[in-house]
Order: C-alpha cells, then sequence, then structure tokens
C-alpha cells in the first residue's frame, strides 16, 4: 500500500525528471465485460479518462450508459472544490448500494481526489467496498490492479513525488475531430487557494520532439482541431533548459498545419510578448485565450500568490486586444477569499467592467487542506459570498451576451462537432473564437468547418444558419 503524502506532493527539489516511454501489453482477459467511468473536473481530468478508456478497452471491457449495468466503475475524481468531493461521494453511495446487489462489481477510484491524504484515510475507514484507488501519477498501473483485484483486497496506490514524465501514452480519444494533447504536466505556482500543484505535482514538460510527432499522428488521422493542454502552458519548457519555450512550440506545432490550435491554461504571470506575436501570426492559431484573473484587487491577488497585480493584468489585456484582431478573452474569477472586503470585492466589479469578457467562470472560494489559504482567517459569511457570486454573474452575463451580439448578421467559421445537447434537429459547433453555435442541419456537416450566418445570441450561444 502506498499512501498519499503532502509533504514529498509539495517538493520541488530539482531533481532530474524521467521520460518513461510506456509500453504495455494489455491482455484482453475481461471480453464481455461492462465498464462504467464517471469524470469529474477539468479538461486535464476529461483527457486523463481517455487514457483510462484505453486501458479499460484493453483489458476488454466495453462502455455501457447505465451504472447498474457495469462490471466495473471507474470514478475519475476532482479535488479543486469542496463540491466535487460532495458529489464523489455522493455518487459512491449508489455505487455502494449496487455492490450490496452485485457483490463482483469492481469499483475504482482515481484522479486528483485520491492523492489527498485525508481523503484516502477517509476510505480506507469507511469505505472498505471500494476496490482499488490510484493517483495522478500511475494511471498507468490501472490494467495490472485491476486483474489483481482477483486476488487481492482493497488496494490503495498513490504516489506523491512527480519525477516522472510518460510517454507514448495511448488514448481511446472520445473525438475523431478534435482532440487534447498534454504539454506540461503540474504546476509550479502555489496559488494559495489551491490544491493543484499537490495533486498533480511539480512542473515537467514534455519532449518538444514526442509533442509534435504527436500533433502530425493526429493531422495524418484527420483531425481538424488539438488543444494543448497543461496547468499553465506558458511554464513549457522552463524545466528542459533547451531554450525551447512556450512561443517556439506553438510555432513549431502551427507549422505542422492543423486547422485550428487552441491552448489551455495561461497564467497571466508570464504571458509573453513573444506568445502574442505567434498567436497573431498564424491564421490556424485561435484568437481565443483563457486568462484566468481570479480577483480585481491587487490586496487579494498578493494573498492569492498570483505574481502580478491588476495594472499588469490590464496592460496584458490590451496588448492581446491590440494585437491579435477578434480575440475573445474569457477568465476565472474566485469571490469570497478570505476575508475579501466589500472594497476588494467593487474592484472584481470594476475589473470586470473594464475587460468585459467573453465569458468568465465564477467560484467561491472553497477551502482545501494542505493549501495557504486554507489556514487564513475568513470573517466573511457564506450568505455574503453567495450574495456577490450572484451578483458578479449577472454582470459577467450582461458582458456575455453585449459580446455575442455583436456576432448577429456576421458570417462565422464554425467547426461541426456534433448533435446539439438541447435540439436533435441542430447541430453545433465552435467559432475560432470559442463562440458555441447551434445550426439547423444533418449529420453529415460533423467534422466540418462550414460558414454560418448568425442570427440569434444569447449568453451562452449562438443560433445561425448554414449558409
Ligand atoms: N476555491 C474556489 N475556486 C478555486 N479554483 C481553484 N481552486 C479553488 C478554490 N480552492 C478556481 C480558480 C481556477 C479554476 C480552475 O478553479 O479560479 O482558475
Ligand atoms: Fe492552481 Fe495557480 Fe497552478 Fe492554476 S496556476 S493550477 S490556480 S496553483
Amino acid at each position: 500500500m502506498n499512501k498519499p503524502d503532502l509533504c514529498i506532493a509539495k517538493d520541488r527539489k530539482k531533481v532530474d525528471i524521467n521520460y518513461i516511454n510506456l509500453d504495455l501489453d494489455i491482455k484482453p482477459v475481461f471480453k464481455g465485460k461492462k465498464y462504467f467511468l464517471r469524470t469529474y473536473g477539468c479538461q486535464m481530468n476529461v483527457h486523463d479518462s481517455e487514457e483510462i478508456k484505453y486501458y479499460l478497452e484493453s483489458l476488454g471491457y466495453s462502455s455501457v450508459e447505465n451504472l447498474e449495468n457495469a462490471d466495473i466503475v471507474v470514478l475519475n475524481t476532482c479535488a479543486i472544490r469542496e463540491n466535487a468531493k460532495e458529489k464523489i461521494f455522493g455518487y459512491l453511495g449508489r455505487c455502494k448500494h449496487l455492490k450490496k446487489i452485485k457483490p463482483n462489481l469492481i469499483i475504482c477510484l482515481c484522479g486528483c481526489l485520491m492523492q489527498q491524504p485525508s481523503e484516502v484515510e477517509e476510505i480506507i475507514n469507511n469505505h472498505q467496498y471500494i476496490d482499488i484507488v490510484i493517483g495522478t501519477h500511475n494511471l498507468f498501473e490501472l490494467p495490472k490492479r485491476i486483474v489483481d483485484t482477483y486476488h487481492q483486497k482493497q488496494q490503495i496506490e498513490v504516489f506523491s513525488n512527480s519525477d516522472k514524465v510518460f510517454e507514448n501514452v495511448k488514448y481511446y480519444r472520445n473525438s475523431k475531430i478534435s482532440a487534447w494533447i498534454n504539454i506540461i504536466y503540474g504546476c509550479d505556482k502555489f496559488c494559495t487557494y489551491c490544491i493543484v500543484p499537490f495533486t498533480r505535482g511539480r512542473e515537467r514538460s514534455r519532449k518538444l520532439e514526442e509533442i509534435l510527432k504527436e500533433v502530425q499522428d493526429l493531422k495524418d488521422q484527420g483531425y481538424l482541431e488539438i488543444t494543448l493542454l497543461g496547468q499553465n502552458v506558458n511554464a513549457y519548457g522552463n524545466d528542459l533548459n533547451l531554450g525551447c519555450d512556450f512561443a517556439t512550440l506553438l510555432e513549431e506545432v502551427a507549422k505542422i498545419g492543423i486547422p485550428r490550435i487552441r491552448f489551455v491554461t495561461s497564467h497571466p504571470w508570464n504571458f509573453t510578448d513573444k506568445m502574442i506575436d505567434v498567436i497573431a501570426k498564424y491564421d490556424n492559431i485561435m484568437p481565443y485565450i483563457h486568462l484566468p484573473i481570479q480577483s480585481g484587487s491587487d490586496e487579494i491577488l498578493k494573498r492569492m500568490n498570483r505574481k502580478y497585480t491588476i495594472a499588469e493584468y490590464k496592460n496584458l489585456f490590451n496588448t492581446i486586444k491590440e494585437k491579435i484582431p477578434n480575440v475573445s478573452i474569457t477568465t476565472d474569477i474566485i469571490v469570497g477569499f478570505p476575508n475579501e472586503t466589500d472594497e476588494d470585492f467593487q474592484k472584481t466589479i470594476d475589473i470586470v467592467n473594464y475587460c468585459k469578457f467573453d465569458g468568465a467562470f465564477t467560484f467561491i472560494f472553497s477551502p482545501r487542506v494542505g493549501t495557504a489559504a486554507a489556514l487564513m482567517e475568513d470573517k466573511i459569511s457564506h450568505d455574503e459570498k453567495e450574495l456577490r457570486l450572484h451578483k458578479l454573474n449577472q454582470i459577467v452575463n450582461k458582458y456575455s451576451l453585449e459580446n455575442n451580439q455583436k456576432y448577429l448578421n456576421k458570417l462565422v467559421d464554425v467547426l461541426i462537432i456534433g448533435p446539439s445537447d438541447k435540439d436533435n434537429e441542430k447541430m453545433c459547433g465552435y467559432t475560432d473564437t470559442m463562440k458555441l453555435v447551434n445550426v439547423i442541419g444533418a449529420k453529415d456537416l460533423i467534422g466540418k468547418i462550414i460558414k454560418v450566418k448568425i442570427t440569434d445570441a444569447k449568453s451562452f450561444s449562438l443560433d445561425g444558419k448554414v449558409i
């Protein structure tokens, strides 16, 4: 048994990173059996689930829509806020109940929440029906652990040291049109509210040539869009010391010629002019940037350890808007950081009024065990935080709508990805600026970039007509 350890997870000593070429021989020993996979959290987890799916499919399992029909259930968990954790433990109640009826059901938990010592203790003490717990650093062990489940009791295998980068990882991708590519793992920023540096470990970049090989391979398979993934893509290459930074990588990727290239997430702190120039230079790098601001107050930003001031953020924001025509910018905002005053909150409203973001993900601060902010004094009531969130959302949504309304009667290129969630008669896709567009049309539009005239604008989507 290996349990997670926050002290090891926090360690940023410069030890060499081991690049490991994954070459697993997985036998399809569970042919005919069914898996049910549920993913919580961010794009990183969604992409990890594609790796999990590869392992499950290689073992011979096929997917089912209903938990009740599964032989194995895998929950890929998230630790970013308390409500994610509550949802996961709520769902575990259903799994536990099912296991009473189907004692051979295998229950497996993986992902960020499993890197938290307190959660793993809770599982060991109170959730003995869970068969497998593995962490973010040893996902590749999943096939072996599943096979071993038949011989062993509860298996807890979570590693906290993050000195490895796996290359040649295989995925069972969700889409044949748009693909995720990890470029850098982990985060060294230690924003005081954030659990990610503990759950995902130190920053470690994949090798440039391996990333380019993956991009070329996806292009050859006919993919039209890729998204380069990292907790902070700007930090790409810093740990490699090879003189290759994110701007260089982005340019090399652009030259391969995939029609649409995206990247998430960018920290405002080391977003370089060189990056802006590369984005502006290449038509196939999409004019869309997710640039989390978190707060409008310098005092709060300092206590969040964000390493920029509002003046610096504004500067960057304006340069991006100036240099990248038609760019859309979205953000993340936290309200109710410990002892956030009315004035601090007003400054957040002010910066939203200034930037008029295309969209914003807004959250109430959620203390995470092990982070610095969880220990900070906080006199602000939860009711007050809810009020602030509500007020902020009204303003954020007003600007989303106003920005969307600028698209009315315009012609845009939309990459159609599939049927619309809300209306079966419609297909949906995204503009280069990441606006969701619904159009009336048949399935043969899927996987095409088409011209659409925008006929209606709402806060979260556009309607259009195929031209
Ligand atoms: N509480 C609330 N929001 C958080 N985020 C990260 N950690 C927390 C937390 N403890 C938000 C940040 C980040 C986004 C992914 O989640 O806004 O950018
Ligand atoms: Fe968390 Fe900050 Fe790293 Fe983003 S940059 S993952 S908010 S610590």
